[in-house]
């Protein structure tokens, strides 16, 4: 039997919507609130160096206020250490970032940044937080993250879902095949291994199918999507896609 498949809900955009117009509304935290009684079973909040989206007193309520884990995405910056440290959180998902992307547009180079990484990675680990290295499922990097002494790589399965849904069938399938690989390797050296980054109801149901993934981050597509259904009609459709999924795992 695979071990269960946990959703982490990522409440970025809820805040994106509420900075569209200053004030106080959509609360992100109460998208988290209700995103939990739906069924997720940990948030997840991207605090950015320019803060377009949540923002360091959301972060403050998150931890304050949510009754599952919260998984506290962040570029490796004495800044963004030292908020770690005073929150934290269940987790850290260390991130790159530049101020010029959209979104977190490629995985982390841990095998040419380690030195700036291992302190970073010391200081969380020594808090008692544990940590996450989003990374590309290229074997250099997962085997990087497993030298440095991280507990978790989340796999960037972004240049997948975008091959999708672009229709680039032998561009999705060598992605994919990197991702199966990636996952095997990584539990083999004794990682957690976690996946995001574009996820629809289709990309989880199929990524779901592999036994080494033990948790899916997912923000986008659930908080469109719940423009049209609203959040819980929204977790419990993706829960059901994961679990369908799940069930052709094959160990
Ligand atoms: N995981 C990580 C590490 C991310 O940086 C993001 C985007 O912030 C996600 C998951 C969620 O990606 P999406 O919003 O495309 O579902």
């Amino acid at each position: 039997m695979a071990k269960p498949l946990r959703l982490g809900v990522n409440i970025d955009h809820v805040a994106t919507v509420r900075n569209a117009r200053g004030g106080l509304l959509p609360d992100p935290v109460r998208a988290a609130k209700l995103a939990i009684s739906a069924g997720a079973d940990g948030i997840t909040a991207h605090l950015r160096e320019d803060r377009r989206h949540i923002r360091d007193d959301d972060i403050a309520r998150l931890k304050a206020e949510i009754s599952k884990p919260l998984n506290f995405e962040m570029a490796a910056t004495d800044e963004m250490l030292a908020i770690a440290l005073k929150t934290q959180p269940h987790a850290c998902c260390l991130v790159p970032e530049k101020r010029t992307e959209r979104t977190t547009e490629g995985g982390l180079d841990v095998a040419g940044q380690s030195a700036n990484l291992k302190p970073a990675i010391h200081a969380l680990k020594h808090a008692g937080i544990r940590v996450s290295l989003f990374i590309a499922a290229v074997p250099e990097q997962i085997e990087a993250a497993a030298a440095l002494g991280a507990d978790i790589i989340e796999i960037h399965t972004g240049a997948w879902c975008e091959a999708l849904a672009e229709g680039q069938a032998a561009h999705a399938d060598a992605e994919w095949k990197q991702i199966v690989a990636g996952a095997a390797l990584a539990a083999g050296l004794g990682l957690e291994v976690h996946a995001g980054h574009g996820l629809d109801y289709a990309s989880a149901e199929e990524i779901a199918a592999l036994p080494q993934i033990v948790e899916l981050n997912i923000g986008h597509f659930m908080i469109g999507e719940a423009i049209f259904v609203g959040l819980p009609e929204t977790v419990q459709q993706m829960r059901a896609a994961m679990a369908r999924g799940r069930a052709t795992s094959s160990s």
